[in-house]
């Protein structure tokens, strides 16, 4: 059986001011179509059945999640996590439940934030993925060619295995340097990491037993209350407990057996402001606008208006945003600091 696990707990606070705690980026329209969050789960049918998705999310998001994807995704498949304990917690959680619950499979775990061009392509090497999976019993993701040294995803050094659609797994390098990063880029060999994942439930929760056995013993703790009466309170109280890590660091960089494919279908992440060039083209000034914008003598501009004028003369290489009650400018060279601002306001509180 193959399971869809889309996550949906992040904040998007790279996206800020658009994308607010209250209605973080996974809920927002980007592309014009549907919500990213409903867009992943549309990509996972045709691999995986549509009763057997799931979504993890945000406990103070279930609500907006409930109603954003009602009919599509089982209401008992929106596993809601009572904090935030990153992406080796939420990857976990639902490897245990579809373990003790509903019976082992290949898990396809994806982000709910990439925009993706070609759904048939995606679906296609997906599948293939699975495939890998069920013959290798590895820790499969999918690799995207890199275009710039970004520092905000993984790199995956591979090689080829003869006569197979996947490459084997070298080296897994999560958030590495700029310097590193540029290296990385010139070699030619390494992929970005994707942040998709595809194994076995019971394979994954073998490494969680192995590298994260912290991890491990709270997974066991919640299995142990499924079914009984004590199930919900035994959640609150032990999932603000997991240890806070990224599958990324906590898995992906220390597993042995790590395949990857090599992914085409037009894959971006949306993940901050300078990555807004998946959903729209640039002028011929190379200004990328949204909503009412007056750019003059400017260049290399993102500018994105929700209902307000954004009006500059003479400026280059910035992102201009107003959302909400905000205006958000900064050098399109530090887009992903974005961030810092959101921890700045919620320390002011
Ligand atoms: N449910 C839940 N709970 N989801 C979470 C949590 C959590 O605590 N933390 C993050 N997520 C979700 C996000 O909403 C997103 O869909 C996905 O997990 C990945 O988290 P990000 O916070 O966006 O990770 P990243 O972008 O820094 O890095 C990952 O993705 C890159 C590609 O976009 C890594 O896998 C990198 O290696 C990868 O290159
Ligand atoms: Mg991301």
């Amino acid at each position: 059986k193959t399971y869809g696990v889309v996550m949906a707990g992040g904040g998007g606070t790279r996206l800020w001011p658009l994308s607010t705690k209250k209605m973080p980026k996974q809920f927002l329209n980007l592309s014009g179509k549907e919500t990213l969050v409903n867009e992943a789960v549309d990509r996972l049918l045709g691999v995986a059945g549509k009763e057997d998705i799931f979504i993890v999310t945000n406990a103070s998001q279930t609500e907006v999640m409930l109603s954003q994807t009602a009919g599509r995704v089982r209401k008992d498949h929106i596993l809601a996590e009572p904090a935030a304990r990153n992406t080796a917690a939420c990857i976990g959680y639902a490897a245990v439940t579809i373990v003790k619950k509903y019976g082992d499979g290949i898990m396809c775990v994806v982000p709910s934030d990439p925009y993706i061009r070609e759904e048939a392509v995606f679906q296609d090497t997906l599948r293939g993925a699975v495939r890998a999976a069920e013959e290798t019993d590895a820790l499969v993701t999918i690799g995207i060619k890199p275009s710039f040294p970004s520092t905000g995803y993984g790199y995956i050094r591979s090689v080829e295995a003869e006569g197979k659609s996947y490459r084997r797994v070298e080296e897994f390098v999560e958030k590495p340097d700029e310097e590193t990063a540029k290296a990385y880029l010139e070699a030619g060999c390494y992929a970005w990491n994707s942040g998709m994942f595809i194994w076995k439930a019971s394979t994954i929760l073998s490494y969680y037993k192995k590298l994260l056995p912290d991890i491990y013993d709270c997974l066991m703790q919640l299995a142990e209350s499924f079914g009984t009466p004590r199930e919900e309170e035994a959640l609150w109280e032990i999932y603000p407990r997991i240890p806070k890590i990224s599958v990324d660091y906590g898995i992906m960089e220390r597993a042995d057996h790590v395949l990857m494919l090599t992914g085409d279908f037009g894959w971006s992440d949306v993940g901050g402001w300078d990555a807004f060039d998946a959903l729209k083209d640039r002028d011929q000034n190379q200004n990328l606008t949204v909503g009412k914008t007056l750019l003059l003598d400017s260049r290399n501009c993102t500018a994105y208006s929700v209902d307000k004028l954004i009006a500059a003369v003479g400026v280059s290489d910035l992102i201009i945003v107003q959302a909400r009650e905000a205006v958000l400018v900064c050098p399109q060279s530090e887009a992903q600091r974005v961030k810092e601002i959101v921890e700045a306001l919620s320390e002011k509180g």
